[in-house]
C-alpha cells in the first residue's frame, strides 16, 4: 500500500516526506485554510509551489476546485493543472463526485461531467474524485475516467454513529466488521435495524474493501485512495485490504508509530547504559577527557 499524506501544511509534508514514508500528498480546501492559519500565508501561488518543490517531481499531488457546476470545476481544474504542473509536477485535480449540497440541488451529475471533461482533456489530466461514500459513486467515477476515487473511511463511521445518536470523538476506532464488533454495542440503544447500516456499508473500511471487490470483478484500474482516516487501527486495517492507497494526517502517522511499550524500553535501555557503552559513541575530544581504561 501506497501513503500518501493528508494535509496542506509544508511543516508535515517536509517532515514525512524526509522520513521516506510518504509516496504523495492529498489537498482540500479545510486543509489549506488550517494551513493558511499557521503559515500565515498571503500568496497562495506561492504557497503551493513550495510544497510542489517539497514533494518534487514524481510524487502526485491533489488540489481541489471549488466550484459546484461542471463548466466552473472544469475550467478551475484545468487552471490548477495549468499553473502548477508546468510539466513538471503530478499534479492531480480533485473533484467532488457530486457537487450538489443537497439532494434537489443542480443536476447531481456535474461531478461526473467535470471528471470526464477533465480526465479526457488535450492534457489528459489525472482526475482523483472525492467525497466517495458509496460503491455506486466509485464506479461511475472510474467509468467518466478519474485515475483515483477517494473513499471517505472516518466519515461514513461518523455518519453511522451518528444515527444511532451515540456520543463520539472524531479519532475514536469504529469496528471495520460491523457495530456489533464494537465495544459500544451494549450501551447503545439501537431502534432501527436500518441505522446499522448505510444500505448494506457497515464501515468505512468496509466501504473501501467493497469499492475494491468491484474495481477486480469489473478489471477497472483507477486506483482506491482510502481518505478521512483518523487512527492508527483503521490504517492498519486498511493496509489488510490490500487497498492501493490510503492518505494518512501527520497525527496518525505519529500515533502509527507509537506505543507505550517502546517509550518504557527506551526509557529502561537508556537508564542501563554503562559508560564505557557510551564511550563508544562520544566524539574523539570527549573520549581524551575520559579516564584511561584500566
Ligand atoms: C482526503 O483527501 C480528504 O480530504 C480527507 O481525508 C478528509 O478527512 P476528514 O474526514 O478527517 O476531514
Amino acid at each position: 500500500m501506497q501513503i500518501y499524506i493528508d494535509t496542506a501544511d509544508i511543516d508535515e509534508i517536509r517532515h514525512a516526506i524526509s522520513l521516506g514514508i510518504v509516496d504523495g500528498v492529498t489537498t482540500n480546501p479545510s486543509l489549506i485554510k488550517k494551513a493558511m492559519e499557521k503559515h500565515k500565508i498571503r500568496d497562495m501561488r506561492q504557497y503551493i509551489e513550495k510544497i510542489l518543490e517539497t514533494v518534487g517531481e514524481k510524487r502526485p499531488v491533489s488540489l481541489e476546485v471549488i466550484g459546484q457546476t461542471a463548466d466552473k470545476m472544469s475550467k478551475e481544474g484545468h487552471e490548477l493543472y495549468t499553473t502548477f504542473s508546468k510539466d513538471k509536477y503530478n499534479i492531480v485535480i480533485k473533484i467532488p463526485v457530486n457537487p450538489a449540497i443537497c439532494e434537489k440541488d443542480i443536476t447531481n451529475f456535474d461531478g461526473l461531467d467535470a471528471i470526464f471533461r477533465i480526465s479526457h482533456s488535450q492534457y489528459k489530466t489525472p482526475v482523483n474524485a472525492t467525497l466517495i461514500m458509496t460503491p455506486e459513486q466509485a464506479w461511475l467515477a472510474a467509468k467518466a475516467g478519474a485515475s483515483y476515487v477517494s473513499p471517505f473511511v472516518g466519515r461514513i463511521d461518523d455518519y453511522l454513529r451518528q444515527r444511532t445518536g451515540i456520543k463520539f470523538n472524531k479519532e475514536d476506532y469504529f469496528p471495520a466488521q460491523d457495530w456489533f464488533a464494537s465495544p459500544l454495542l451494549p450501551s447503545v440503544h439501537i431502534h432501527d435495524a436500518k441505522l446499522l447500516d448505510d444500505n448494506g456499508i457497515v464501515s468505512g473500511v468496509d466501504l473501501v474493501e467493497k469499492i475494491d471487490k468491484m474495481f477486480k470483478a469489473e478489471g477497472i484500474e483507477t486506483k482506491i485512495i482510502a481518505a478521512s482516516v483518523r487512527n492508527a487501527r483503521q490504517a492498519r486495517e486498511l493496509i489488510t485490504t490490500g487497498v492501493d492507497i490510503a492518505t494518512i494526517p501527520f497525527n496518525v502517522l505519529k500515533e502509527m508509530a507509537s506505543h507505550q511499550k517502546t517509550y518504557d524500553g527506551v526509557e529502561s535501555f537508556t537508564k542501563d547504559i554503562v559508560p564505557e557503552y557510551r564511550s563508544l559513541f562520544e566524539d574523539d575530544s570527549a573520549k581524551h577527557k575520559e579516564k584511561p581504561i584500566a
